[in-house]
């Protein structure tokens, strides 16, 4: 099985548009040992075959044209995409389908029941979709039973319920339901290895930690370093917390859960706000990563399992 990070940052990207934060102004001018980052997704394969896309950004057309594997050429019209899965409803994580439209036969896509109904109602893009290529929709469940994407051969698919939050168009914003937002395992069937990829993922619960226990790679929430991460700069008035994310720093963090895991386990950060000290690569966050032996994903990584 085959991992491409397409896009590594958190919505907004890095740097982001209208940013002047350290990290965003550093990186412009150059002051900053740093690299840009697209916003949140992934492609995974098996060891041959077709791509499935995890989550659709933003930047999906920068991201398919860095990444020449997604472009076969076996006919007229072609894509290496098989299908897309989707983690949630968030504008970062969707906005990259209308880019699809073209496709010229339904998208496969697989979603959960919540995921859904917020992208036929509170943002009706698969309404929109219909005008277009058209959506061949598959639920995903919340029953532990693994999937598949036809044409992507050999990797089974497992959704994780977990708390994080919706878009603010969702009913469900201030009380997320389970399948608002999901991790998913990826098990490679011949090797039996598999990855973990939760880009929001907001508390600790049993099913969270089985999930990252029993994976070899884990690519989790590394949105925030800090809960107050955006106030503090006087960014914003919501905590990490607030919109869903479990901040990396202090008790109870994520680095602390990632330092109970097994020893074996590859630790990636992943779906990074660009206000996040550990994307300087020169501050002591990032050293303070490196000594628990935690990664920070970039833009074009492969983990091959
Ligand atoms: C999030 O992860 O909290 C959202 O995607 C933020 C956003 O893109 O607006
Ligand atoms: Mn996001
Ligand atoms: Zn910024």
């Amino acid at each position: 099985m085959l991992i491409h990070i397409l896009g590594s940052a958190a919505g907004g990207g890095f740097p982001q548009w209208n940013c002047n934060c350290r990290n965003c102004s550093g990186l412009r001018e150059g002051r900053l040992r740093a690299v840009a980052r697209t916003q949140s997704s992934l492609c995974v394969r098996g060891d041959a075959g077709d791509w499935a896309l995890v989550n659709a950004s933003p930047d999906l057309l920068q991201q398919i044209k860095a990444t020449p594997a997604l472009q076969p050429g076996r006919a007229a019209r072609d894509t290496g995409i098989a299908g897309v899965v989707l983690m949630d409803g968030q504008v970062d994580h969707t906005t990259g389908l209308y880019m699809l439209r073209e496709l010229g036969r339904p998208l496969p896509l697989w979603c959960t029941d919540p995921v859904f109904e917020d992208l036929t109602r509170g943002n009706p893009i698969l309404g929109v979709l219909g005008h277009f290529c058209g959506v061949a929709r598959q639920a995903i469940t919340l029953d532990g039973r693994a999937f598949q994407v036809p044409g992507v051969a050999g990797v089974r698919f497992t959704a994780v319920p977990l708390w994080s939050k919706p878009a603010p168009y969702s009913p469900h914003r201030e009380n997320p339901q389970p399948g608002n937002n999901i991790g998913l395992l990826m098990v490679d069937e011949a090797s039996g290895r598999s990855a973990f990829y939760a880009p929001g993922l907001g508390q600790r619960s049993e099913a969270a930690d089985a999930a990252m226990r029993s994976a070899d790679c884990v690519l989790v929430d590394g949105t925030f370093w800090r809960d107050d991460e955006m106030l503090a700069l006087g960014l914003s008035s919501k905590r990490a917390r607030d919109i869903g994310h479990l901040p990396q720093d202090g008790a109870g963090g994520m680095l602390e859960w990632l330092d109970s895991l097994p020893a074996r386990t590859r630790k990636l950060l992943i779906h990074i706000n660009n206000t996040n000290p550990i994307l300087d690569e020169d501050s002591p966050q990032r050293a303070e990563l490196a000594r628990r032996g935690v990664e920070v994903a970039y833009d074009g990584l492969e983990v091959r399992l």
